[in-house]
């Protein structure tokens, strides 16, 4: 992993990123809603009207800025994120004058294929895509290439295509870093004697993030596994083992069935579970609660699901990741501005992410160590949650 020496100033990081974000956007955003119920096929339209498909970047330019239709493609509203997502890229845009076609595509790629064509027949000018898998839309964006539309990745890198103008994420190996170095001071591997048992997940392989998360916590945790003081009892370390398809609670849930009953059943202590984030953490911790009679592990995740919130409070997850979706649409819709505009889009990485056409340029939000002693000023104090939401 190219970031590697990352790795060693992280708990000096961690202190520091509780007080930073992606920017100021904390100030420019609004509240994020609480996870709404709209169907997946809602499409928004009362905002400024259609423009043309087949614009090209030098009549965007002519273009004034606001105004302009976006066309908004998330993955699925089962996960709470995408819902925020969702809400708080179709509120901000609208905010700035664009029209917003905002899709959920059930977590099915055809859906999502389909969607797009009908964003882009639709008129839409820019494409904002958090895809399912990352390797599927080289036919569609194409189509949308050929039509003079730019496209933003959205979260998750599209692989394979060169329509892809700009990536707006989170610090992805970071976040992965972060879930290693909580586990490395927690058991406080440096000094501690152990062995220590630990069992791990990440997420779904088509989508290129969960490299990014398991190789960042991974590149923290191996030289334990390597000197024998992380154990895996279950033997499943390499990606493709620890992989969760579509990084459903349910995949994770039977994977973790399984290995208590083939390693912990007999009262032998697993001390942590690395989980990417928290759908997956949510199907750890469902089945130790049915299988497991041992000291509860140490548990990571990733989002401050509100179910996985709750968890945290209750003892049952010991950290997740926060990543503000209000700060991460804000930047993607100042890329929106100057793609509509023809000007360059704010970028703080131009080396990372490659997606087979080139590295794409990225503006990489910082991602933020939550747990139960900061919750509250993450969460709450910030206007992210309710109170009343994490009762
Ligand atoms: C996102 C995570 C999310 C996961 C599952 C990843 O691409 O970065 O925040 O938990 O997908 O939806």
């Amino acid at each position: 992993m190219k970031r590697k020496l990352l790795s060693g100033i992280l708990s000096v990081a961690m202190a520091a990123s509780l007080l930073a974000g992606c920017g100021s956007a904390a100030e420019t955003s609004a509240p994020a809603p609480a996870a709404e119920t709209k169907t997946e096929t809602e499409t928004t339209t009362e905002a400024a009207p259609a423009e043309t498909a087949t614009e090209t970047t030098e009549a965007a330019a002519e273009t004034p800025a606001a105004g302009g239709k976006v066309g908004v493609a998330m993955p699925t509203k089962d996960l709470q994120r995408w819902n925020q997502d969702g809400a708080n890229m179709e509120e901000q845009l609208k905010a700035a004058g664009y029209e917003v076609d905002l899709q959920y595509a059930s977590n099915d790629i055809a859906t999502q294929v389909s969607q797009i064509e009908n964003m882009i027949s639709s008129g839409a000018q820019v494409l904002v895509i958090a895809s399912i898998d990352g390797d599927s839309l080289g036919t569609v964006l194409a189509q949308a290439k050929e039509a003079g539309i730019k496209v933003i990745a959205y979260d998750r890198l599209i692989m394979n295509s060169d329509a892809v103008s700009y990536y707006a994420t989170f610090d992805n190996y970071m976040v992965g870093t972060k879930q290693g170095e909580y586990i490395k001071e927690q058991l406080d591997l440096d000094n501690a004697e152990g062995p220590f048992n630990l069992e791990i997940f990440t997420g779904d392989p088509g989508d290129n993030n969960a490299r990014f998360f398991y190789g960042g916590a991974i590149d923290v945790l191996k030289p334990y596994i390597d000197n024998g003081k992380l154990v895996v009892k279950s033997g499943q370390v390499d990606f493709d083992n620890v992989a969760t398809a579509n990084w459903s609670t349910e995949n994770a849930q039977s994977r973790m069935d399984a290995i208590i009953s083939a390693n912990y059943a007999d009262g032998t202590k697993l001390d942590a579970v690395l989980c990417s984030n928290d759908s997956t953490a949510l199907g750890v911790t469902n089945s130790l609660e049915a299988n497991y009679t041992g000291e509860w592990p140490i548990i990571t995740g990733q989002d401050c699901d509100v179910a996985n919130v709750k968890n945290m409070l209750a003892g049952k997850q010991s950290m997740s990741i926060f990543k503000d979706t209000r700060d991460l649409a804000a930047k993607t819709v100042e890329m929106v501005d100057a793609i509509m505009k023809g000007t360059d889009a704010p970028v703080n990485d131009t080396k990372t992410y490659d997606n087979g056409t080139g590295v794409i340029p990225s503006y990489l939000c910082e991602p933020v160590f939550a747990d139960a002693n900061n919750y509250k000023e993450l969460l709450i104090d910030s206007g992210y949650y309710t109170e009343d939401q994490l009762k």
